[in-house]
């Protein structure tokens, strides 16, 4: 039995997981109780997208969009609230009331429709080539055996051909589908003399399914050598979004979570011959170079994140391998832990969130379907096992280079290619052991490698960070010193108790809103937590609605991190410098106030006299206790 519209409506709220939501769209990295990720609302360069998985909700802490899983979806598939109700009915097998059923969305019926007809077009291509019911039937079977295709493989992927002449599969779909849902599919096109014709003619056909295994595209190969283009590929539709679906995925989606490792190739063919030779967790894009949607949509289904870029070995794949390299990273960026620039890379199984990048470029050249064709499975699956990371990639086909620049200014401009690299490894450690390598490499002395990637690190300060040094700047001694005492409740492994650091805060104040309101929370919090982790936790919570605490929070937590450390003695007196610089600024500001106070005053009302007077004693006193202190 049907319930009511808001009954579906909770039910459906209560069966999506934001989490598992937001995650499609959005990479996140769990910390404390909260999940955090880059905006996907905003140009977003540090991860300000916060999702509080126990609530339900998600805001951004920098462009201040917030929600449910609801809304999400709603603003990032530009759907509308009933329309979505009853896809997720539909999906979670709920029934939709009969006041809400009738009058559908359009837009849905059309897409069912588009799907409807690309699902039949595919059955239609690939009946034609395995009942070799049309004479191009033969050339295409003639064709993919030269290939090593065989009859399973075409089954497996659904391969078709599409015939010769202009209208086969029109004749064939325009008694069921209306011409305006077939041009909709891309599947037909308005001719010249103003009636339809096939669009796709004389090759073989690539039936593209998304994820859930549902038809929704086609990519086709030209059959002929000197017909143009090589591939024909359907445009974007209200069912087909190429930068957002990996072909292959549907057939791949199992093995790339049971190798937890997924490989990243640029064609159609790679994927069908890999797949067919037992490398299965292999993808490819569909005619467009990678994008970030891609990259999310395959960090779902790879827990470590291990990516594998399998492009072309010719100058035109080395270049794909570095941008694809450069998505990813900035996919993943500000969550940090690229493992081949932090020590993640060490201690790998502690954070699930990092990824990895690695290069399979087998020095025979050749892309993966000829590779695998002609040298093996086998040996395809060594060069993955022995890939090397993306970052020795990098260095080692510059490297290889290296016995062409032998005079100063030729090594000199060598190593200006390296330095932007070296400068992305984080881990000190890792870093030195690559600057070593490098100048063992070219005989060079690794301090002057150092030196040169400080200048480039100086030169190429990121903006954002820029941004915060001036702010930090402005901000007043006298709320740095607040936040400095105010952090001293987060350090980590601090030698005193919570009540301990209280009692020697003893009565100092803050002046600033959001100070006043994080130490009282404090205050309540520090009787409930265990420890310094459980703290920043419930105030992240604490704070979850409030963007100048999702601020502050990290600022105090970073500026903790100084005090880490040291000993009893060294913590007590941070504390008391801590409080007397607060009370110095202090008099200071009042002093100030005073003094302004004082020059306003009217030499001509009798009460100034007395005024003047008192204000002089005050300043006086005050300068007495700032000598004091
Ligand atoms: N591609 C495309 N349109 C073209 C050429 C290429 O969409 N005109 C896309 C296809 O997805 C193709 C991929 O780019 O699979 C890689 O192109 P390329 O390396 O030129 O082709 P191969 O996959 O090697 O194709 P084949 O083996 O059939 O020659
Ligand atoms: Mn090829």
């Amino acid at each position: 039995m049907a319930g009511t519209w808001d009954e579906l409506v909770q039910q459906i709220k209560e069966r999506l997981d934001i989490v598992e939501v937001i995650s499609e769209q959005v990479v996140l990295k769990k910390r404390g109780n909260n999940y955090w990720g880059l905006c996907p609302f905003h140009k977003d360069k540090n991860p300000s997208f916060c999702v509080t998985p126990h609530l339900g909700i998600y805001k951004c802490f920098s462009c201040g969009e917030a929600g449910d899983a609801l809304k999400f979806i709603m603003k990032t598939r530009n759907i509308e609230f009933k329309d979505l109700i009853i896809e997720l009915a539909d999906r979670f097998g709920l029934e939709v009331p009969i006041s809400h059923r009738k009058g559908d969305s359009t837009i849905k019926e059309t897409k069912d429709q588009m799907s409807a007809a690309t699902m039949v077009a595919a059955e239609f291509y690939h009946d034609l080539l395995i009942r070799n019911k049309d004479s191009n039937a033969e050339i295409a079977l003639n064709y993919l055996t030269k290939r090593g295709i065989g009859n399973d493989i075409i089954k497996k992927f659904h391969i078709g051909v599409a015939p010769k002449s202009y209208t086969t599969l029109y004749d064939e779909l325009r008694k069921d589908f209306s011409n305006d849902i077939l041009e909709k599919a891309g599947l037909i096109l308005k001719s010249e003399k103003g009636g339809y014709i096939d669009r796709f003619r004389n090759r073989v056909i690539i039936p593209i399914q998304n994820e859930n295994g549902d038809f929704v595209a086609f990519g086709a190969r030209a059959l002929e050598k000197d017909q143009n283009p090589k591939y024909l590929n359907s445009s974007d539709s209200l069912i087909y979004n190429k930068s957002r679906l990996l072909y292959g995925l549907y057939t791949a989606k199992e093995a790339i979570k049971k190798e937890d490792s997924v490989i990243l190739m640029e064609g159609y063919f790679d994927v069908i011959s890999s797949q067919a030779h037992g490398i299965e967790n292999c993808v490819a894009s569909c005619g467009t170079s990678l994008t970030p949607d891609h990259v999310k949509l395959l960090s779902r289904y790879t827990k470590s994140r291990r990516i594998y870029l399998s492009f072309d070995t010719d100058s035109a794949g080395q270049k794909a391998t570095t941008r694809g390299a450069e998505i990813i990273k900035e996919v993943f960026a500000g969550l940090g832990d690229i493992k081949q620039f932090d020590e993640s890379y060490v201690s790998s199984d502690k954070d699930k969130y990092a990824c990895e990048i690695r290069v399979i470029a087998p020095p025979e050249g050749k892309d993966p379907d000829e590779f695998v064709r002609s040298v093996g499975a086998d040996a395809y699956k060594m060069y993955m096992q022995n890939a090397p990371l993306f970052i020795d990639f990098q260095l080692n086909s510059i490297l290889q280079d290296k016995d062409k620049y032998s005079t100063p200014q030729e090594k000199a401009q060598l190593i200006k290619q390296i330095i932007p690299i070296l400068s992305e490894i984080k881990n000190k450690i890792i870093r030195s052991e690559y600057i070593d390598m490098v100048a063992q490499t070219l005989s060079t002395d690794p301090d002057a490698i150092r030196s040169e990637i400080r200048i480039f690190e100086r030169a190429n300060l990121p903006q954002v960070e820029r941004i915060v040094k001036n702010v930090t700047k402005n901000d007043s001694v006298l709320k740095k010193a607040q936040k400095n005492l105010l952090s001293v409740f987060l350090v980590p492994d601090s030698p005193f108790t919570f009540t301990q650091i209280n009692e020697m805060i003893g009565d100092t104040t803050f002046d600033d809103e959001i100070l006043i309101n994080v130490k009282s929370t404090i205050d309540k919090l520090i009787y409930t937590v265990n420890n310094v982790k459980e703290l920043i936790e419930h105030l992240y919570t604490e704070f979850v609605d409030n963007a100048d605490a999702q601020t502050l929070l990290p600022e105090l937590i970073a500026i903790s991190e100084v005090y880490r450390g040291l000993s009893d003695e060294d913590f007590r007196s941070v504390i008391k410098e801590t409080i007397n610089k607060i009370n110095h600024c202090r008099q200071i500001k009042e002093t100030e106030q005073i003094k302004k106070l004082y020059k306003g005053i009217d030499d001509d009302d009798p009460e100034a006299l007395k005024i003047q007077i008192q204000l002089r004693d005050k300043i006086k006193k005050n300068r007495q206790k700032i000598g004091e202190i």
